[in-house]
């Protein structure tokens, strides 16, 4: 019998509690924050649309105009015929946005840092100095796969461990191209990278920084700017698909290393280009990103309200975003909650390994522009009754 392991995998996801079902959601039309499953309705805290910009009229009828001028498909890759004007504006208004020289546009987040990766510690590389990349543990599991299907050494420093960072920088020749990647806010932790001292150890040891906005962009900066409102990052990467509430994703740089992605990056010349109307949504969704800093007010105060509410004994990370991590530890006890707070219409999903380390799963938490207080009251009480206190 061919591929058994594929049957003996599986079970041994269900031993473990570990076993992963998709379900089949509608989104609410009279409630934005609610989802609707098999018919009953859950107030949704665990959507990565921060900003509640999802459904927003204008990004709508932005995606209306972007079929009606551009059509929904590319229909080829972007050295092809595939780039069009929608894409070209775009990547300005990201350009511009960041402060960045150039930017180029990928269909996910997750082929953006498979590219990145691949390309800089690529064979071509090789040809010069050996390629090191400096990953925070906690990155993202595209940036991981990224760096391990390249030829460059891999260095993997604990979750914000600067010192052991430093060490590993040194460790290495000096002649060696050293890329630090991180993400600007973690994902399962919602904690932040320390983004100066990630900067001057870079600088320090000559070395680029490449941070994963995915969690940052929106919601971190006076204009959402993610990481680049902090200092100047070698090379942004962000996807469109959580804060901008659209699909696809960035990587802004120096002009340089864009003709580089553009000439030698697999996963960008051999993939159609994004959708132009997505594109041209998502530029629509920039400009409210930009001018709607009520929507990053709004998370500050409800992330407040929901910390004040919950009970102290409740194993909460420290964060600055709209993640809030409970950690619940045990696999088994964190489906139990989830369970708990479905039965009383809140939707929130358990996060076990191997997404989250042995021993940590945990119930993430996010807080959107769109919850109200009452929603917010109501999943900290909730919480505080499930968990027993
Ligand atoms: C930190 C991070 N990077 C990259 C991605 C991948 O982005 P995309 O969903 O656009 O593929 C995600 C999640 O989706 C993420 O959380």
């Amino acid at each position: 019998m061919a591929f058994t392991f594929i049957s003996e995998q599986l079970s041994q996801q269900k031993k473990q509690a570990r076993y992963r079902q998709r379900v089949c959601t509608n989104n609410s039309r009279d409630n934005l924050n609610h989802i609707i499953i098999e018919d009953k309705s859950y107030i949704n805290f665990s959507s990565n649309d921060y900003l509640g910009l999802n459904n927003h009229p204008l990004i709508n009828s932005a995606m209306q105009e972007g079929v009606d001028r551009f059509g929904l498909c590319a229909s080829a890759s972007s050295l092809v015929t595939g780039y069009q004007y929608a894409h070209q504006s775009l990547e300005e208004t990201i350009c511009q946005w960041l402060n960045k020289p150039s930017c180029l546009l990928f269909s996910s987040g997750f082929s953006a840092n498979l590219a990145l990766f691949h390309a800089l510690g690529s064979t071509q590389a090789k040809s010069s100095n050996k390629a090191a990349f400096f990953l925070d543990k906690l990155s993202h599991a595209s940036m991981i796969d990224g760096a391990y299907q390249s030829q460059g050494v891999i260095k993997r420093f604990a979750h914000n461990d600067m010192t052991q960072l430093a060490r590993f920088l040194a460790q290495v020749p000096e002649d060696t191209n050293k890329l630090i990647a991180s993400e600007g806010v973690f994902s399962m932790d919602g904690d932040k990278a320390d983004i100066n001292k990630l900067k001057k150890l870079a600088e320090s040891y000559d070395s680029w920084l490449y941070l994963d906005d995915a969690h940052s962009i929106g919601v971190i900066g006076d204009k959402g700017q993610g990481s680049n409102f902090v200092t100047n990052i070698d090379i942004s990467m962000a996807t469109f698909g959580k804060a901008l509430a659209t699909s696809g994703a960035f990587i802004a740089c120096e002009q340089e290393l864009k003709d580089y992605l553009t000439n030698f990056s697999r996963h960008y010349i051999y993939s159609t280009a994004i959708s132009p109307a997505i594109a041209w949504a998502t530029k629509k969704s920039i400009e409210l990103t930009q001018s709607e800093q009520w929507r990053r007010d709004k998370i500050v105060e409800l992330s407040e309200l929901f910390l004040s509410k919950l009970d102290q004994h409740i194993n909460v990370l420290p964060s600055d975003s709209s993640i809030h991590a409970i950690i619940i530890g045990d696999e088994q006890k964190a489906l139990d909650v989830s369970k708990t707070l479905k039965e009383q219409g809140l939707w929130v999903t358990a996060i076990r390994p191997p997404t989250v380390a042995n021993g940590t799963s945990r119930l993430r938490v996010t807080i959107c522009a769109n919850h109200s207080h009452n929603d917010i009251n109501k999943l900290a009480s909730t919480l505080n009754k499930a968990l027993n206190y």
